[in-house]
Formats: structure tokens, sequence, C-alpha cells
């Protein structure tokens, strides 16, 4: 594909997701080779200090490590700058690596204060910077196909989305308060329902209206400095109508006991529905009501690993299957091909508007459980 465009790219943080966006470099460069005329070049990673950054770098094969994120936004050599610190640490970063002329890459929620996340949105808009916002579920091959599904009329008129995303870390009543991850962030709603939402607008659509529910199960826990209250969400719920009369209900719950990370969905239309499960993210379960003997009807589970399905002309062969970090992989290679080819990162990838909206669904959800009334969306 002729030249090879080189990327470089800035990390600023060093945990959990580090080692998943790393990985994704690295493997996208070897695995897209053939498809591609782009190469990421690893040059920095800032940690929370400098030891943080320069053992990440040793261990990631960064050619640098530093403390913070100046010396990322100022190296010119550095084209992306991906940002996998905490939520509430989301916004500042993004906006100066933006007004430095960074492509930018932030994990979700884009923030958790939807002024910061609007912040954000201006920042890139107006830099005129390429931005992803890190739904990564859209970029598994099942989710795609579904997508494919919706888009080529081929279930028909759609009539209802049911998404459930069910954790447990609170499960346990004594479990201590710094244990629980959505505690010491910003709650379920930020931390997962923020993905259930951002899969209804990609598959379904926009939404218009949002009611909702959010419940703190144990108001009270056990920590290592006594007994706290607990503010952050357990269970987050909500009824959405979406502008083409789709109606959808969302369920997400730290509190269910059993299931460590199950997203899920099921999508309902006039001529056939879908059924998919993140814990056997290979299999898209599919209805359709014509076939071609009527005794054979029923949901099919498609293994969604044939040389013709989304992704895997780059992957394995066919009944060779993928997991969660070939959604991250399949993202970041999607982002440095709009980035090196200057192509748009929406409607397949997930920008900062897209991110941005989210923030506002998640803000409505809230008030209208509040006001225990249904609300409308506005944007500004
Ligand atoms: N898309 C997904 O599937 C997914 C999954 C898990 C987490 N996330 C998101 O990814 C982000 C990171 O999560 P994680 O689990 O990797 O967190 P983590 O706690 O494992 O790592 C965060 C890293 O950021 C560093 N850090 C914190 N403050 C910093 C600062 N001011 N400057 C530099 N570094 C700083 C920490 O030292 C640590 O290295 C969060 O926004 C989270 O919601 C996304």
């Amino acid at each position: 594909m002729g030249e090879r465009k080189f990327l470089g790219i800035g990390m600023l943080g060093a945990g959990w997701m580090g080692r998943a966006h790393t990985n994704a470099y690295h493997t996208a460069r070897y695995m897209f080779w053939a498809k591609s005329n782009w190469e990421p070049r690893l040059i920095t990673i800032g940690g929370i200090d400098e030891k943080e950054g320069k053992e990440a770098a040793a261990r990631f094969g960064y050619e640098s490590g530093v403390a913070g994120y100046k010396q990322i936004i100022e190296n010119p050599a550095i084209d992306i700058f991906d940002n996998v610190t905490p939520d509430p640490m989301h916004a500042q970063p993004s906006i100066d690596a933006a007004l430095h002329g960074k492509h930018v890459v932030c994990e979700k929620p884009l923030a958790v204060r939807v002024e910061d996340a609007k912040r954000m949105l201006d920042a890139v808009n107006e830099a005129g910077v390429k931005n992803l916002c890190c739904f990564c579920y859209r970029f598994l091959p099942a989710v795609r196909l579904a997508y494919e599904l919706i888009q080529s009329g081929t279930l028909g008129k759609i009539y209802h989305f049911s998404g459930k995303y069910y954790q447990d870390a609170g499960s346990a009543t004594e479990t201590p308060a710094e244990d629980i991850w959505y505690i010491n962030w910003s709650g379920i709603a930020q931390g997962i329902t923020s993905h259930l939402i951002d899969m209804s607008r990609f598959l379904i659509g926009e939404v218009s209206t949002v009611n909702g529910l959010a419940v703190v199960y144990n108001k009270m826990r056990e920590s290592k400095k006594g007994p706290v209250n607990v503010t952050a969400d357990e269970g987050f719920f909500g009824m959405l109508e979406f502008t083409n009369g789709v109606s959808g209900v969302l369920q997400s719950l730290g509190v269910a006991n059993g299931k460590r990370s199950e997203l899920s969905f099921e999508i309902y239309g006039s001529k056939g529905s879908i059924l998919w499960d993140v814990q056997e993210p290979n299999f898209l379960h599919v209805y359709l009501a014509e076939t071609v003997n009527p005794k054979v009807v029923g949901f099919t589970r498609v293994c969604v690993t044939e040389p013709n399905h989304p992704f895997m002309d780059v992957w394995w062969p066919k009944g060779h299957t993928l997991g969660w970090e070939h959604a991250h992989i399949n993202m970041l290679a999607h982002f440095m091909d709009c980035v090196a080819n200057d192509k748009p990162v929406a409607p397949l990838g997930a920008t900062f508007e897209d991110g941005y909206k989210v923030a506002v669904i998640i803000e409505t959800l809230n008030e209208s459980a509040i006001q225990g009334q249904k609300l409308e969306l506005k944007y500004t």
C-alpha cells in the first residue's frame, strides 16, 4: 500500500487499560499490516510519577517514560495522545492535547460531568483533530454484524432494544468501600451504563426521552477508615424512547452476584431478532422470520468467524475465536487508519460527540430519577 506512515503514540496512564491499549498498538501493527499504510511508534508513556512512567516504558516498549502529560503533548513526534487515566482525569489532559494539535483517544466515560464532556468536544472541534471515545464493544465482529443486519433492513422495522450490563463487585455487604471500583470512581452509571447507552445509540439511533432510576443498595459500607456513607449508584436503570420510535430498556447492576461482567442485548424487529452476550462474544443469535425451510425455524447461533464477517479478514481462519482485547485492537486500528488517511472516525467509531451525548443521557436519566418523571434530552 505504498509508503507507510509512522504515527507517534503518547499514552497517559499505565494501569489495566494502559496495558490493553498498548497491546492493541503492538498487535494492530502486524495483524493489520497487509491492509494498512500506517505503523504506530510507541514514543512516550506518562505515569502518576516518573517511576511509574519509566517502569511502564520498559515493560510496554515505549521509548521513554515520564511523569504526567506535559512532555507528551509538547513533543512534535507524537501524533496521537491516548488518555487511559481514571474517569475524573479525562478532561484537562485531553483538552490540552487537542489544543497542541494531537489527535486524541480517550477512554470512556468521556467525562463524569457534562460540562467537562462539552469542553472536550469543543476543544477537538476547535483544533480540528481526530477524536475517539473508547466504546470498544462496537468493534467486536458480532456487534458489527448486528449493526449491518439492522442497517441493511434484514431485521425489518426495529421495535425494541433491551440491554443489560451486570457486574458483582459490590454484592457482598461486607466488602469494604475501597475494594469496590465503582465506589472509588464514579458509580455504575458512568462505569458500565455508559457502554450500554453507547451500544443502544450505535445500533438503534438517537434517544429522545428517558425515564431513570438510580439505586444505592448499601448506603453504609465498612472501609479501612471505619464506616462510610456511599452515594455512588449501584443499580442504574432507564426506559428510553428513540427518535425513530424504537423503545429501549437499560439495566445495569454492580451487585448482580455471580455475574462477573456481562454486557448483553436483545433487539426485536418485524422480520427478525438478534441476541448477544459479551461472555460469548463470537456468537450472534439471529432469528429470521423467513426461512428456506418452514420447519427449520428459531434462533441460529452464528459463529462470527467466517472470512466475510466483520474484521475477520485480518484475524484467524474460520472457527478460531476472538476475545475482549480484540475490540481494542480493531478500534485503535480503525482510529489509526482515520488519522493516517484523513477518514471520519464516525459512524463506526465513537467520537467525543458520542461521548458527550452519553454524558448528557446519563445526567438526564439521573435528573429524571430525582424528579420521578420522563424527561426530554437536550444537547447544547
Ligand atoms: N473500555 C473498556 O472496556 C474499559 C474497561 C476498564 C476501564 N476502562 C476505563 O479506562 C480508564 C482507565 O482505567 P484503568 O482500569 O486502566 O485504571 P487503573 O487505575 O488500572 O490505571 C490508571 C492509571 O492512570 C494513572 N494515573 C492516575 N492519575 C494520573 C495522573 N494524574 N497522571 C498520570 N497518570 C495517572 C495511574 O497511576 C494508573 O497507572 C478509566 O476511564 C476506565 O473507566 C475502560
